[in-house]
């Protein structure tokens, strides 16, 4: 069964043609980063007008590589919330069009359910885990979330952020530092081979599995302003530095409490394994802590499958079309769609 899969809730005009929910035959993503970086954000309109641009070019792309003919093709899944309106609109219309003229069933899908069967697709084992229930950590641009993965397509949100999400605190907290856009990967690239002479506070709130990123931004912010580099001065001497080592405390600070709470909840629902996925989730120290810190196997995608993909759009597809789930041509998008 061939899933043709369309992700544009963001910046990225992605498509992928998945077999059987599980093996990539192609996964093509044209990033709008680069036309986002120069205002240090992702600005609505222009990533509308990208999508619309690219949506045919990546489809086709996503065809010719796989191998195959839309005559292949079983069914489309489409992102249809949460994310931009405008952005939705271009992926669910497009994909309405091809549904239609392909005489496709067409299968509307939660970006966040998209992100966690990133773990089905290839080279992720799943005979190392037991079955469900399993927890799976969203965490993303807009969401950082404790998910309860009951059974496939069954959920309940535990935990969620109560302001900033993760990947918001690092673009926010980059943009502070001097850094480029998406802040995440930056403050990645610069925290390398730092000391850890800086120290932020974490951010516990205890008794919750919710998370709070906002008052670290602001420590972080102090810090700079202490350090004389926020605003942004060429002429303080040591500037690299200073920044290596803020970057890192405000990564350590982050990556910390995420995987200390992922864990506790493990262990608190006695699940049996854990699955990552989301942007936030290609970083490579939490990756690594998460690791180390549990007893339980981790399901982690590589870094490409963990942003904003087609293929786990299709993925999901899959699963949700072989219990017979598919929505009708007049499938609306939702900005604000939950789990
Ligand atoms: O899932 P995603 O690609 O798009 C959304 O659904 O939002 O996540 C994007 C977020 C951005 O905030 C970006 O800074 C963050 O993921 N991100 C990272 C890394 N790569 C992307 N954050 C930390 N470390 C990374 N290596
Ligand atoms: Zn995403």
């Amino acid at each position: 069964m061939n899933i043709l899969g369309i992700e544009t809730s963001c910046d990225d005009t992605a498509a992928a043609v998945i077999q059987n929910g599980t093996t990539i035959r192609s996964n093509v993503v044209a990033s709008q980063k680069e036309m986002h970086k120069k205002y240090g954000g992702i600005i609505p309109e222009i990533s509308s007008r990208e999508h619309f641009l690219n949506f045919l070019p990546v489809v086709n792309e996503a065809l010719d590589i796989a191998g195959i003919t839309y005559h292949d093709l079983d069914g489309i899944a489409v992102t249809n919330g949460p994310g931009l309106a405008g952005a939705l609109l271009v992926g669910v219309n497009s994909a309405k069009g091809l549904a239609m003229s392909w005489d496709k069933p067409l299968i509307g899908i939660n970006h966040l359910e998209g992100h966690i069967y990133s773990a089905w697709l290839e080279n992720n084992d799943f005979s190392k885990t037991h079955g469900f229930p399993m927890v799976c950590l969203i965490a993303s641009g807009g969401h950082t979330d404790l998910v309860l993965m009951k059974d496939h397509l069954v959920y309940e949100t535990i935990g969620r952020t109560v302001d900033d999400a993760a990947g918001e605190a690092f673009d926010k907290a980059a943009r502070v530092l001097g850094l480029g856009f998406p802040g995440g990967p930056e403050i990645q690239r610069v925290s390398e081979g730092a000391a850890g002479d800086e120290h932020l506070p974490r951010a516990w709130m205890r008794d919750t599995l919710d998370f709070s990123f906002s008052g670290i931004k602001t420590a972080l912010l102090h810090m700079a302003q202490d350090r004389g580099i926020y605003p942004s001065s060429e002429d303080v001497v040591d500037r690299q530095r200073i920044v290596r080592e803020l970057a890192a405390a405000f990564q350590e600070s982050i990556v910390d409490v995420v995987s200390a709470k992922l864990i506790e909840m493990a262990a608190k629902y006695k699940v049996k394994g854990l699955i990552l996925g989301g942007g936030v989730t290609a970083n490579a120290r939490l990756r690594e802590e998460i690791v180390a810190r549990s007893p339980l196997p981790v399901i982690i995608p590589p870094p490409i499958l963990c942003t904003d993909n087609g293929a786990m759009i299709a993925s999901c597809g899959f699963f949700h079309l072989q219990r017979g789930q598919y929505s009708s041509l007049d499938l609306d998008v939702n900005p604000a769609l939950s789990l």
